[in-house]
């Protein structure tokens, strides 16, 4: 049966490849939220860091989630990330949470909560969601979907940039390796890894711009409506 629900417009894809931006900016042309799932992951991330969790323990992690309330707000501009009503926005961005958020996205038993949570903030009013496993896993019935790539040496060139900018001291080669080791590990977990679904349209961001990519998406929904 076809899809009747509110308008939901998925885009995965792998770190750097532009998703937060462009679903930001689609969200703001579509009159839709936007709904960054990684932001999710990180924040679940970031307790169990403070908490002194056992990252290796999906028990551990199951029974955090279950006493965890993870509030997204769109605000203009912007996302505020709430952690148990504490502004966590930029706390869950640094190197230490990106680099171990890996544990809480490969526990299935997480995901399945992550999921839940995911499917039930869509449903309310529709989004743009952005994500790994959102047009595969979450709402595969979503009305439409991307998928975002880029070259690593640019993904990891916009990475820097962005972190620069916020007056981070990048190692360059370190973060190209880093960012290497989390597509690797984002593409081959064996509960909701990173893959395109098959009616997802793939765009290749490595030498488009931010108006450009959205651009295409728009072309595609519209032509599609
Ligand atoms: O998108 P972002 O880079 O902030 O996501 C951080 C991490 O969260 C990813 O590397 C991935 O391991 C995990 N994630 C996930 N599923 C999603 C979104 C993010 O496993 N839908």
């Amino acid at each position: 049966m076809p899809y009747k629900g509110p308008k939901i417009v998925t885009i995965d894809g792998p770190a750097g490849a532009g998703k937060s931006t462009v679903a930001k900016r689609l969200a703001k042309e579509l009159k839709l939220s936007y709904l960054d799932t990684g932001a999710m992951y990180r924040a679940l991330t970031l307790k169990a860091i403070r908490q002194g969790a056992d990252l290796g323990s999906e028990e551990a992690l199951v029974a955090l989630a279950r006493s965890t309330v993870i509030d997204l707000q769109n605000h203009g501009a912007g996302v505020k990330v709430l952690l148990d009503g504490k502004d966590v926005s930029e706390d869950i961005r640094t190197i230490e949470v990106t680099n171990k958020t890996f544990h809480v996205a490969s526990a299935p038993r997480v995901r399945a909560i992550m999921v839940e949570w995911q499917r039930a903030i869509g449903k309310k009013d529709g989004a743009v969601i952005e994500g790994r496993d959102v047009g595969t896993v979450v709402f595969p019935e979503a009305s439409y979907k991307f998928y975002l790539d880029a070259d690593l040496q640019e993904r990891s060139r916009r990475r820097i940039c962005e972190l620069r900018e916020k007056g981070n001291d990048v190692d360059a080669q370190r973060l190209t390796a880093e960012l290497k080791a989390r597509d690797t590990k984002d593409l081959t977990r064996s509960v909701g890894p990173l893959k395109k679904a098959d009616d997802a349209v793939f765009i290749d961001s490595t030498h488009l711009s931010i108006d450009e990519v959205v651009g295409e998406m728009i072309k595609h929904i519209n032509a599609h409506g």
